[in-house]
């Protein structure tokens, strides 16, 4: 038959392959098959992602939205008083991804039991569909933030700035938080 010709024929190659492949010497400048993070696989670069070991948080290891938050709150900060500093670029496209992270984190939770506490069942709804609505809108608008600082269109990335303070306030409204 045809395909268990074929099928011969492709095992026959295999094999063969397998013994060039085998004889051959090592490249010059070849990587390991495996390192230590498996075959194929760099190792990571830069800070580990994720949260750190025994912080507080919701769940085991995940960081709680207030702390997601002081740290949101922070990289904005930094960034308004350094945007308009051609020098700072890389720093500014670091906070923003902070920032980033922080809303992540975040939006992947569910509003802290306290402010829910006494809601009726359908204001429990509403208030954890707000939280995260509102989260998914800040984070497109920090991606576009994002944009404006990669690009250089200072002006534009003040006025994303303005947005994401306009959609805390808004957010922190629709939570029941009071300004400190
Ligand atoms: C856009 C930028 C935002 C910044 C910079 C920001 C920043 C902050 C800060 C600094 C706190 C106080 C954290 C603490 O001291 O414990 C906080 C708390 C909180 N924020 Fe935001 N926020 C933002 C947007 C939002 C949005 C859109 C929502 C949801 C709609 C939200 C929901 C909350 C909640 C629920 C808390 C209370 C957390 C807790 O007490 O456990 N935030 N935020």
């Amino acid at each position: 038959m045809k395909l268990v010709s074929m099928g011969s024929a492709l095992v026959i190659g295999s094999v063969m392959a397998v013994v060039v492949v085998g004889v051959s010497p090592p490249r010059v400048g070849a990587q390991p098959a495996q390192g230590p993070h498996g075959p194929g696989e760099r190792a990571p670069v830069g800070p580990p992602v994720g949260p750190p070991a025994g912080g507080p948080g919701g769940a085991a290891g995940e960081v709680s939205v207030s702390r997601s938050m002081k740290g949101m709150g922070r990289a904005l900060k930094a960034m308004k008083s350094h945007l308009g500093d051609a020098t700072k670029k890389d720093e500014c496209l670091k906070l923003v991804n902070d920032f980033q992270r922080g809303i992540v984190n975040a939006k992947g939770q569910t509003v802290p039991e306290d402010l829910l506490a006494g809601l009726s069942e359908s204001d429990r709804e509403k208030k954890t569909s707000a939280f995260r609505r509102e989260l998914m809108t800040v984070l497109r608008t920090a991606l576009d933030l994002e944009a404006d600082i990669f690009e250089g269109r200072t002006d534009m990335a003040k006025e994303k700035l303005d947005a994401l303070i306009a959609l805390r306030d808004k957010g922190h409204d629709l939570m029941g938080l009071k300004e400190e």
